[in-house]
C-alpha cells in the first residue's frame, strides 16, 4: 500500500524545476514533460475487471469537465448520471453513450451496486447531503468545491467520512497541483526563511468570470425539477436564472467567497500546512453585477494565522474582484524573511534575498548626513569594521530568480482526479491530497469571510476543533 508521503515523494521525481535559464522547451526536449498533461501517475488498473464505475451527480459544466477528466485515468468507466434538467440528460448520452443510465433522482444512482464511486458537481447547497447520503450508501466520493454551503455543515460530512472507510476528495484541484506541490517543497525547505505575510487575490475578466453562464433557449419549465434543485433552501416559484446561474444567490451558492477564496485557501493550507486562521475580516460591495444577483461582487479579506510548530504567524490577504476588466488572474505571494514566492495557476517565480537590506550612508533618504560630521565619520568607520565592503548597498541584491513552470496543457484537475483514483485502487483513503477535514478548514474562513462582510464584524475560528467561536 502506498502512503500519502511516498505518493508526493513520487511527485517529486516527475518534476523538475526550471532553475536560471532553463526553459520549458529545454526541458520538454530532454523528456521530462513530452506530451504529458499530468504530472502524477497513476496506479495501473489490476486486471479488466479492476474498473471503477463512475456515477456523475450534476451534469452541468464542471460535472462534464471532471468526468471527462476522471475518464482520461485508466480503468474508468462512467456507468450512471443524475441531473436536474432533462436535456441535460440527453446531453449525458450523446457525449457518454446511450448505454447511460440517467435519471433526476440522484439516490438512484447511489442505489446501483455497480457505481463504484461518484462525482458531486451539483450546486454548493447540496454538497453536503449528497456527500453523506452517498458515503452512507458505501461509495468513494469527489465532492467539488466548497465542501459544504454553511459552516455548520461540516461536521456531519466530516463524521460521515470517517464512519464510511471511504475515499472523500474534494474538489479543489490545488491541492494536488504540481506548482503548489513544488512551492511546498520549496518552502518547507526553508528557502524563504520565515513566513511573514501571505497575499493572494483573484480576478476576472467577462460577463462568464461573473457567472453570467448561457441559459437554454426555448426554457421549458416542466424539463427543470425546480422543487429538488430547491432542496433545504426557502420555496419560491420557478425563476430560470436562480435554476441556471444559481451562484448570484447566497440561497445556493457561497458568492465569490465560497467560489474562489477556496482554491487560493487550499493552495495555501497546502503548501504551509496551516489548518486555519483564528480571526476574520471581510469587506463585501456589489458595485458592478448589479442584474438581481444578491451575492457580492467584490470580497476583500484580511485573516490572522497563529503561530503553529509549522509555521510562525501570518498576516493572509484576499481578495475576488467580477468587476469586468478587473484582470483576470490568480495570484499568490508569500513573503519570507529570506525570499519571496509568486505563484500564479501553473507555475511560481521564487526570489530570494542574498542579505538583508544594509543601511545606506551616502546619498538618499537616510538619517545619517543629519548627524555631525565626526559622527559620520565614526558611524562609517565602525560599519566597515563590521561588514565587508561589498555589503554597502541599500539595494537588496537577489539570487538569480527560480522559476517553475508545468508543461503545456498541463491539468492539476486531472493530477487531483488521479490522486482520487490512486487512493480508491490502493484502497487507502490517506492518500487522499484533500479530505473532509481539510475541505472545511479550506471553505470555513472563506464563509467566515462572508459572516464577516455580511455581519459586519470580525469572525473569530478554531482551526483546529473547527468551530466558530462566539464573543459577547
Ligand atoms: N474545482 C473547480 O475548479 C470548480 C469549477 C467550477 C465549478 N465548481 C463547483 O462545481 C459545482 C457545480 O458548478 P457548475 O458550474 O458545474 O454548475 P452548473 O449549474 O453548470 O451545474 C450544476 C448541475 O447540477 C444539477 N443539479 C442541481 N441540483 C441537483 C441535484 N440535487 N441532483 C442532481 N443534479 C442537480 C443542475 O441541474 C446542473 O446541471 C459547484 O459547487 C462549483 O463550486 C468547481
Amino acid at each position: 500500500m502506498q502512503s500519502r508521503r511516498q505518493f508526493l515523494r513520487q511527485l517529486g521525481g516527475t518534476t523538475a524545476l526550471l532553475a536560471g535559464s532553463e526553459t520549458l522547451a529545454n526541458a520538454a526536449s530532454r523528456g521530462l514533460y513530452a506530451g504529458s498533461t499530468h504530472l502524477l501517475t497513476p496506479l495501473a488498473p489490476r486486471s479488466a475487471a479492476d474498473t471503477i464505475n463512475i456515477g456523475l451527480i450534476g451534469a452541468g459544466i464542471i460535472g462534464h469537465y471532471d468526468l471527462n477528466c476522471i475518464l482520461k485515468v485508466p480503468g474508468t468507466k462512467v456507468v450512471a448520471v443524475a441531473d436536474l434538467y432533462q436535456p441535460r440528460l440527453v446531453r449525458a448520452k450523446e457525449v457518454w453513450g446511450n448505454d447511460l443510465f440517467t435519471t433526476r433522482d440522484y439516490r438512484e444512482v447511489l442505489a446501483r451496486k455497480d457505481v463504484d464511486a461518484v462525482l458531486i458537481c451539483v450546486p454548493d447547497h447540496w454538497h453536503d447531503r449528497i456527500s453523506i447520503d452517498a458515503l452512507r450508501a458505501g461509495k468513494h466520493v469527489y465532492c467539488e468545491k466548497p465542501m459544504v454551503h454553511h459552516i455548520d455543515e461540516g461536521k456531519a460530512v466530516i463524521d460521515a467520512h470517517k464512519k464510511s472507510g471511504k475515499v472523500f476528495q474534494v474538489g479543489s484541484q490545488r491541492a494536488s497541483s504540481a506548482a503548489v506541490l513544488e512551492a511546498k517543497k520549496r518552502y518547507e525547505a526553508g528557502d524563504i526563511g520565515e513566513l511573514t505575510s501571505v497575499e493572494t487575490f483573484l480576478d476576472r475578466t467577462d460577463a462568464l468570470g461573473a457567472w453570467q453562464y448561457t441559459m437554454p433557449p426555448n426554457l421549458d419549465p416542466k424539463d427543470v425539477d425546480w422543487d429538488r434543485f430547491l432542496g433545504d433552501a426557502p420555496k419560491r416559484p420557478f425563476q430560470a436564472e436562480r435554476f441556471f446561474r444559481w451562484r448570484n444567490y447566497t440561497d445556493y451558492g457561497t458568492g465569490v467567497a465560497g467560489d474562489l477564496f477556496v482554491h487560493l485557501i487550499t493552495g495555501l493550507h497546502t503548501i504551509t500546512g496551516s489548518q486555519g486562521p483564528t480571526r476574520i475580516f471581510a469587506l463585501g460591495d456589489l458595485n458592478f453585477w448589479k442584474d438581481g444577483r444578491d451575492a457580492y461582487d467584490l470580497v476583500t479579506a484580511i485573516m490572522d494565522y497563529p503561530k503553529t510548530d509549522k509555521n510562525p504567524s501570518f498576516q493572509f490577504t484576499t481578495r475576488v474582484n467580477l468587476a469586468t476588466g478587473a484582470g483576470g488572474d490568480i495570484h499568490t505571494r508569500l513573503v519570507g524573511t529570506e525570499g519571496v514566492i509568486d505563484i500564479g495557476w501553473n507555475s511560481f517565480v521564487m526570489n530570494r534575498l542574498k542579505r538583508p537590506n544594509a543601511p545606506m550612508y551616502s546619498t538618499g533618504y537616510d538619517a545619517l548626513f543629519t548627524y555631525p560630521k565626526a559622527m559620520q565619520e565614526e558611524f562609517i568607520r565602525q560599519y566597515e569594521q563590521k561588514y565587508p565592503a561589498d555589503q554597502f548597498s541599500r539595494t537588496i541584491k537577489n539570487e538569480p530568480a527560480v522559476a517553475f513552470n508545468t508543461p503545456a496543457g498541463y491539468d492539476d484537475r486531472l493530477d487531483h482526479m488521479i490522486v482520487f483514483v490512486n487512493a480508491i485502487r490502493a484502497n487507502d483513503p490517506s492518500m487522499i491530497t484533500e479530505d473532509a477535514e481539510f475541505g472545511l478548514r479550506a471553505a470555513a474562513p472563506s464563509l467566515a469571510a462572508n459572516m464577516s462582510a455580511k455581519q459586519r464584524n470580525v469572525i473569530n475560528w478554531d482551526p483546529v476543533a473547527m468551530k466558530l467561536i462566539k464573543t459577547t
